[in-house]
């Protein structure tokens, strides 16, 4: 899609939809020139009150005498209060309504209403850039397996997108980074599990080798020699082969920052099996590494200037017969024993040798891992927060201010010492499940026994990573995120 910002009157656009924002609570002349050449159609239906700017609402009207073929006006809802969340749903509204038609290809929107925002508002980007990210974010859709359309709508794909603006300010490259590895985590996700196998993973992961980026696929071999047990133990009900993927991308100076993301591409739950209701799902396992690997991918094409490493321990929790059994006992990179309660506590296992790895081998200035660690985290927060925790203040207030401006928000748990008790071991060092009671605490404060003092954060995405129903900009299934809030976060860095 092809994202231009020009310097021209609304009735000089051509396009096939033009797009006018509209208030509430607060009326303008700013469109008044418009109005009069199309024939006051705009202020009749204002003044009629058949469209008020209300959030959310659209009015599509046919037009004659300016280039654009159809108005559409879009409400933006109160001006006064007006956050930058409201304006990507507005904007998420008006796309939707667009797509809706479906026979628009060139869509302009307009931005003149922004100049009258209040003036105790302050926003990072210009609203304009929220209006396309909350527009484009919305109109994402996974269709790679139907082989007939919905409806029988003519389908056109949108391919240019006018911005109305009067200057340059807006980072277009940016908002599509943004875009582009959104849409790259949510393919990832979902995709189903007989087609997004370790492996499948690795593949992709292999193309981002370039000229700043490095690809490394530990094979099972090269895993067992670093006596990877507890990730080992996961792989082992599985036909699928592990892939231990690291993707390093050197932008900057000084000790990278480690990204791990959970990879697991099915979780059956392993001998512990899940209830069947909604084991579906259980291909989302892999959002925290589709975060991972979409974020790589976007800041080596921005080329920013930071150092960062991605590590994705992929690999199936299937039940075949050599699968892991409950009561085992396996060794990490680290040295420590774990003692597998559970062997649907699978994540922590992986990501504790993942975390062990980067200690050893990349001398990390600081590890997050992203991973849909706990049920009990979608129990917390619904699909509304990330759970975070972790060792390091500094790095989780930068994390959180990153998060409030993706609108992934990053919410803060405690992670008290007494939790360590919950995961003693009668025959190991731990065991991988302190039980239900304190299970988000609990997960966290077993992968923090392998950070040690290095500074070290975990989100759980379990609740945010998946839609049960469609949301303001994201439809059912994989929402992608994470990576906004960790793009934000690096740009920052
Ligand atoms: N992948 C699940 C966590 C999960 C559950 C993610 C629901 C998304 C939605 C994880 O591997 C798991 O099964 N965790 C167990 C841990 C327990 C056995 C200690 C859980 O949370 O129930
Ligand atoms: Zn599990
Ligand atoms: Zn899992």
């Amino acid at each position: 899609m092809n994202i231009l910002v020009r310097d021209i009157l609304e009735e000089q656009v051509r396009a096939d939809i033009l797009i006018l924002p509209f208030f509430e609570d607060y009326s303008t002349d700013s469109y008044s020139g418009l109005d009069l050449i199309v024939n006051g159609i705009i202020s009749k239906v204002i003044n009629n009150r058949d469209f008020s700017g209300r959030h959310g609402q659209n009015m599509l009207l046919p037009v004659n005498n300016i280039n654009a073929s159809r108005i559409l006006l879009t409400g933006l809802g109160r001006r006064q209060g007006l956050s930058q969340e409201q304006i990507r749903q507005a904007g998420a509204k008006a796309f939707s309504a667009v797509k809706e038609i479906g026979v628009v290809s060139d869509v302009a929107v307009s931005t003149t209403i922004f100049d009258h925002l209040p003036d105790n508002v302050h926003f990072t980007q210009k609203p304009a850039f929220y209006f396309l990210e909350g527009g484009l974010l919305g109109i994402y859709r996974f269709d790679k397996y139907k082989t007939t359309q919905d409806n029988g709508k003519l389908k056109k794909d949108m391919s240019s997108i006018t911005i109305l603006d009067d200057d340059k300010m807006l980072p277009i490259a940016w908002l599509q980074a943004l875009i582009s590895a959104t849409y790259l985590a949510r393919d990832l996700v979902n995709t189903p599990s007989n087609d997004m196998t370790p492996t499948a993973m690795a593949n992709i992961s292999k193309s981002l080798a370039g000229k700043r980026v490095t690809v490394t696929i530990l094979e099972r071999r090269d895993i067992e020699k670093e006596k990877m047990g507890a990730y080992l133990s996961v792989t082992k009900g599985s036909n699928e082969p592990p892939k231990f993927i690291i993707i390093e991308y050197k932008g900057g100076k000084g000790r990278p920052l480690v990204l791990i993301g959970k990879s697991v591409t099915f979780d059956s739950g392993g001998l512990d099996i899940k209830p069947s209701d909604g084991m579906e799902k259980m291909k989302y396992d892999m959002a925290g590494g589709a975060a991972v690997l979409s974020v790589l991918k976007a800041i080596s094409e921005m080329k920013l200037p930071v150092n960062v490493i991605g590590i994705l321990p992929a690999v199936e929790n299937l039940v075949g017969g050599s699968a892991s059994r409950p009561g085992d006992v396996v060794g990490t990179i680290t040295g420590k024993t774990v003692e597998i309660i559970s062997t649907d506590a699978e994540g922590r296992l992986t990501l504790a040798d993942a975390i062990g790895f980067a200690i050893k081998y990349k001398k990390p200035g600081a590890i997050i891992d992203i991973a849909t660690l706990t049920g009990a985290c979608s129990m917390a927060f619904g699909n509304e927060a990330i759970a975070m925790m972790g060792t390091d203040k500094g790095l989780m207030a930068r994390l959180r201010a990153a998060s409030e401006e993706a609108y992934e928000r990053a919410w803060p748990m405690p992670l008290f010492e007494e939790y360590k008790d919950y995961l003693k071991s009668d025959i190991a060092d731990v065991k991988n499940m302190g039980g239900k009671k304190g299970a988000l605490a609990s997960s966290a404060c077993f992968l923090r026994e392998f950070a040690g003092d290095t500074p070290w954060v975990h989100l759980d995405i379990a609740g945010a990573a998946w839609n049960d129903k469609e949301r303001p900009y994201s439809p059912k299934g994989a929402s992608g995120v994470g990576v906004r809030l960790l793009l934000n976060f690096l740009k920052e860095s």
